[in-house]
């Protein structure tokens, strides 16, 4: 089967897809998937080049994010609800490929009206998007949110979900296509392009001077957002798409009597593991009430395009949730693209 599999680290412009990967062979609690869409995420490309927190030994196949059925010949192990031809979906190492195994409580059910590309996405970036807003900054309805990177995977899940709680939401983004984006398929109420000298002037001034009351931040840019922070306001660390850990002068938090909070969805798994299901019915709610509506970057890169595609998103070129698409939605025969 195919799979990108590393044997070194490289960065994944520098690898070749494998050929002629042995399938993987599932142990006693797992399930064989065949991956339809996986979804692509900035720390692929660390993983690849040694970069990341987690690194599997070698070799190991690159991906995590996916949506696919139980193969036709997967053991189905006692207590497990699957069967062969089922839709789930996870984040399981592997994802890059024909087929992996994964644990059968790993997996959940993909819901019917979700392509397997819409559902490549619904593991970590929306959980990650709604614990943040609901579960660490207590988001009411009424309340202001700014959005940065609002374009973006977790970004424009983001502005949805803040939409789909009651809340005004402002989109913070690169330029004027992506402020567009977020606005368009985000819902967003405004847009600011943060490369502009001084948008936070533009922040206050669209929230009648107050500020708002939650920053979700993705790039590492909470201290200049602060700038147009409202009293008693909340800022989520959501992660450094910037590249450089932020370090902020704690007299701010002080000064401006507001919160900053972090959220880290991967260690729910050890620390709560019941609430990811908790989250996952919430999004699987709204999701069905048409509220929400995974946004899927456009053009889907064939496995051996991988790298492609991978490329595009570090170049900040990309928007919504791209993927790598492995079988077609209809037949499950090999995508061509
Ligand atoms: N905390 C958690 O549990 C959790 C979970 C999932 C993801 N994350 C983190 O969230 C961040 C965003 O993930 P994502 O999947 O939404 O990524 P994404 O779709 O690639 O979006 C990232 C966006 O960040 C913006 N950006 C600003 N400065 C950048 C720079 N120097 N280089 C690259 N991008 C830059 C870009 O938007 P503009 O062009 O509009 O500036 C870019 O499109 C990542 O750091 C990821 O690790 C955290």
């Amino acid at each position: 089967m195919r799979a990108f599999v590393i044997r070194e680290y490289a960065h994944p412009s520098k690898i070749a897809l494998s050929q002629d990967a042995p399938e993987p062979k599932p142990a006693e609690d797992e399930v064989l998937v065949e991956i339809f869409s996986a979804g692509l995420n900035y720390y692929d490309i660390l993983q690849s080049q040694g970069k990341y927190q987690v690194q599997p030994p070698f070799p190991f196949t690159l991906g995590s994010e996916f949506a696919g059925r139980i193969a036709a010949n997967s053991p189905i192990p006692k207590g497990c609800p699957f069967k062969p031809g089922d839709r789930v979906f996870s984040a399981v190492q592997g994802a890059y490929a024909d087929k992996l195994v994964a644990r059968w409580r790993a997996l959940l059910p993909l819901p019917a009206s979700m392509t397997y590309d819409q559902g490549a996405g619904l593991f970590i970036t929306w959980p990650t998007s709604y614990e943040a807003l609901v579960g660490r900054a207590e988001l009411k309805p009424g309340e202001w949110v700014l959005v940065t990177a609002a374009a973006g995977g977790v970004g424009i899940a983001a502005v949805q979900l803040a939409k789909a709680l009651g809340a005004k939401v402002i989109a913070a983004a690169g330029s004027r296509e992506k402020v567009d984006v977020a606005v368009r398929f985000g819902g967003a109420d405004h847009g600011v392009n943060y490369r502009q000298p001084n948008w936070q002037k533009e922040v206050l001034e669209l929230t009648g001077g107050k500020g708002v009351n939650v920053i979700y931040d993705p790039v590492g840019m909470i201290k200049d957002s602060l700038k147009c922070i409202a009293w008693k306001g909340r800022a989520i660390v959501v992660g450094f798409a910037a590249g450089q850990i932020e370090k902020l002068p704690l007299n701010l938090v002080l000064l401006k009597n507001i919160a900053v909070v972090g959220i880290h969805w991967g260690a729910y798994v050890k620390h709560e593991p019941k609430h990811i299901f908790e989250v996952h019915r919430a999004i699987n709610e709204l999701l069905a009430s048409g509220r929400i509506k995974p946004v899927v970057y456009p053009q889907a890169f064939p496995l051996e395009q991988l790298a492609d595609g991978l490329h595009l998103l570090e170049q900040r070129k990309t928007w919504g949730k791209v993927v790598v698409r492995i079988r077609d939605e209809k037949s499950g025969e090999r995508a061509k693209l």
